[in-house]
C-alpha cells in the first residue's frame, strides 16, 4: 500500500485511450431478487484502476467484493451504473460486442480455478481462443496457438504437466494453468478473486510471485480481491469495502489481519 489515491500510470504498451484508466466504474448498484423481496448488495460503488496499476480489494465476507468483480469484469450486469473498460461504455454495448471486448481486455483468475475437467492443461489455455476465433480460424491457427500455449505453460514451470487434466494437477498447478489461460491473449487487465484462497501458504506464495512477475513484465493492470494484508501491501493501492460501499481510507478502523 504505497498510495491511497487513484493513479493512472501512462497508457503503457497496451495503448488505449491516452490518460483514461483501464477501468472506470461509476455509481454501481446491484440487487438480486430473492422470492418476492430484493436484496441490495452494492449501493453505488465508484472505482478506477489505472494502467499498469495493481489494486487490492479487501473487505469483510459478504461485503460484495465478488459481486463487484463480476460487474466490473462484464460477467454480470449492474442494476444501475456504468463500467468503462479502456474508454468504452461496456454495458451500453450489445451482448456480442461486450463479450468480445471482455475477451480482448480482461483475464480472470478465480479461487477455484474454473478449469474444464475434460480438457488437459494446454486445451484449457486454448479454450478462450477456440471461442474467440471460431472453429475455422482456430483450426488454421491451431499449430501456432498450440505452440504458444505450451511455451507459456513451460515458462510457468509446467513442462511435465502439459497433457494432464485438472484432476491430475495439484492446486498450485491448476492455478498456474488458470493464470496461463488468463494471460494467453495478453489482456491489459487481470481480475483475480482470492487467487490463493484455496492454496496453502507456500503454494500460494509461488503463484503470487508468478502473478506479480507477469504483472510487472507485461505492464498489466491488476484488480485483486484478497483477505491477506501482506498481499494487499504488495499492490500499489488498496480499496476497502463494507456492506456494498467503498470506504474512505480514513473510515477504515480494523487493519486487515495477515493470513498465517
Ligand atoms: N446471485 C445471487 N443471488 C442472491 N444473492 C447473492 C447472489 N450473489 C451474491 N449474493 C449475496 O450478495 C452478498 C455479497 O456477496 P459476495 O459474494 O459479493 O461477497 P464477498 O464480499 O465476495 O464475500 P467473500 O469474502 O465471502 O467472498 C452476500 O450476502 C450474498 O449472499
Ligand atoms: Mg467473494
Amino acid at each position: 500500500m504505497t498510495d491511497t489515491t487513484t493513479t493512472s500510470v501512462g497508457s503503457g504498451r497496451h495503448g488505449g485511450a491516452e490518460g483514461t484508466p483501464i477501468l472506470r466504474a461509476r455509481g454501481i448498484t446491484k440487487s438480486f431478487p430473492i422470492g418476492d423481496r430484493r436484496l441490495d448488495v452494492l449501493h453505488g460503488v465508484d472505482i478506477d484502476v489505472g494502467r499498469s496499476e495493481s489494486v487490492a480489494l479487501i473487505g469483510t465476507s459478504g461485503a460484495g467484493k465478488s459481486t463487484l468483480l463480476h460487474v466490473l469484469g462484464l460477467l454480470d450486469s449492474p442494476t444501475t451504473g456504468t463500467v468503462e473498460l479502456d474508454g468504452v461504455d461496456a454495458w451500453a454495448l450489445s451482448k456480442e460486442k461486450r463479450a468480445s471486448l471482455r475477451n480482448l481486455k480482461i483475464g480472470f483468475v478465480f479461487q477455484f480455478y474454473h478449469l474444464l475437467p475434460e480438457l488437459d492443461a494446454v486445451e484449457n489455455v486454448l479454450l478462450p481462443s477456440m471461442i474467440r476465433y471460431g472453429r475455422g480460424a482456430y483450426r488454421r491457427r491451431k499449430r501456432e496457438l498450440d505452440t504458444r500455449a505450451r511455451d507459456l505453460l513451460i515458462g510457468f514451470g509446467l513442462e511435465e504437466r502439459l497433457d494432464h487434466r485438472p484432476e491430475q494437477l495439484s492446486g498450485g498447478e491448476r492455478q498456474r494453468v488458470a493464470l496461463a489461460r488468463a494471460l494467453f491473449h495478453d489482456p491489459p487487465l487481470l481480475i483475480a478473486d482470492e487467487p490463493t484462497g484455496n492454496l496453502d501458504q507456500a503454494t500460494g506464495s509461488q503463484v503470487l510471485e508468478l502473478l506479480f512477475s507477469e504483472q510487472k513484465s507485461r505492464g498489466l493492470s491488476l484488480l485483486m480481491v484478497t483477505h491477506d494484508a501482506r498481499l494487499a501491501d504488495r499492490c500499489d493501492r488498496t480499496v476497502y469495502m463494507r456492506d456494498g460501499v467503498v470506504l474512505d481510507p480514513s473510515e477504515v478502523k480494523d487493519p486487515l489481519p495477515v493470513v498465517p
